[in-house]
């Protein structure tokens, strides 16, 4: 469904333009409907610059970005399949107004015709999708409402168009825990309804929690992606085996697995893109990591 293809992001900074910053460099993946994929990897590593290339909100500099074949159109029609969910749910909401105004503007822009009762119970039960009492969030104004609750409130908003993927980028990252569990249950939930959701995060544990496959990204390069068992279970390439060893609970089954001198990628031959090492399982070539 979503397919990225060789993208490459290069950034123009300096007065002038005059320097580039290459941010996402040959980045090829896909997300699946019903999948949910984790794109992790260090601060600046360019997570939220290939998020903000799906949705639009920055452009590609090479390669390509499609949903269901169509290349990314940032307009009416893309977004009623493709919505992002961000880190800073405060960012979205505009504090002089009640924090339901978000599911006004879906009804202006997308459902002009259904009349006011039958809109106010699609509200409501969008809002119970997320796990929230109707009653008890719609008509506060955004500081009346935690920071869990008003994350929930734009997944219920995308909720209410007909959504393929879903982008979240960080979105849990100021939960506290017990919230932070509802949120990704949510998200596992998304997924029995055939949404796609790419999931940004720099917490392994996490995207172990909730996905199928994980991507892991290096200084805007993938280093290692494939089924999530098999990547965090037996760890490839030097970097993720670095991640994988700083959560203490994901770490030892992979012992031994390649000797940490070896680059499986270079000792197998592999040339251009990544060395599908066993099945659903890519990693990249890791001679600059062996000293
Ligand atoms: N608008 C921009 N102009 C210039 N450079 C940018 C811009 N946005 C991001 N960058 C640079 O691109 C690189 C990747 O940034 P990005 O925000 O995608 O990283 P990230 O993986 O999301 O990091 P984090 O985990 O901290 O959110 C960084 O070096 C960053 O400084
Ligand atoms: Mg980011």
């Amino acid at each position: 469904m979503l397919r990225l293809d060789n993208v490459t992001k290069v950034y123009k900074v300096g007065t002038f333009g005059g320097k580039a910053v290459t941010a996402v460099d040959g980045v090829s993946f896909d997300v699946r409907p019903g999948e949910v994929v984790s794109l992790i990897g260090e601060s600046g590593s360019g997570k939220s610059t290939i998020g903000r290339m799906i949705l639009g909100l920055t452009s590609v500099t090479g390669g390509s970005i499609t949903v269901d074949g169509v290349p990314v159109k940032p307009g009416k029609e893309y977004y009623r399949g493709v919505q992002g969910v961000f880190q800073d749910p405060f960012s979205c909401y505009n504090p002089v107004f009640k924090a339901d105004r978000v599911f006004r503007m879906i009804k202006e822009t997308y459902y002009p015709s259904v009349p006011e009762p039958a809109w106010a119970e699609r509200v409501r039960a969008a809002v119970q999708d997320v796990r929230l009492n109707p009653g008890e969030v719609l008509g506060k104004y955004p500081h009346q409402l935690s920071g869990g609750q008003l994350q929930r409130l734009l997944i219920a908003r995308a909720l209410l168009l007909d959504l393929k993927l879903l982008v979240a980028d960080e979105i849990t990252s100021m939960l506290d825990a017990s919230t932070r569990i509802d949120v990704l249950n949510l998200l596992a939930d998304l997924k029995t309804r055939g949404l796609g959701v790419l999931y940004v995060t720099h917490d392994l544990s996490l995207g172990n929690y909730l996905a199928e496959r994980t991507v892991v990204l290096r200084r805007g390069q993938v280093v290692e992606r494939g089924l999530t068992g098999k990547v965090f279970g037996d760890p490839l390439h030097p970097y993720t085996r670095q991640l994988v060893a700083a959560v203490p609970r994901l770490h030892a089954p992979w012992e031994d697995a390649v000797p940490a001198d070896t680059c499986l990628y270079h000792e197998k031959g592999a040339s251009g893109g990544l060395l599908e090492a066993e099945r659903d399982h890519f990693v990249a070539c890791a001679c600059g990591e062996i000293a």
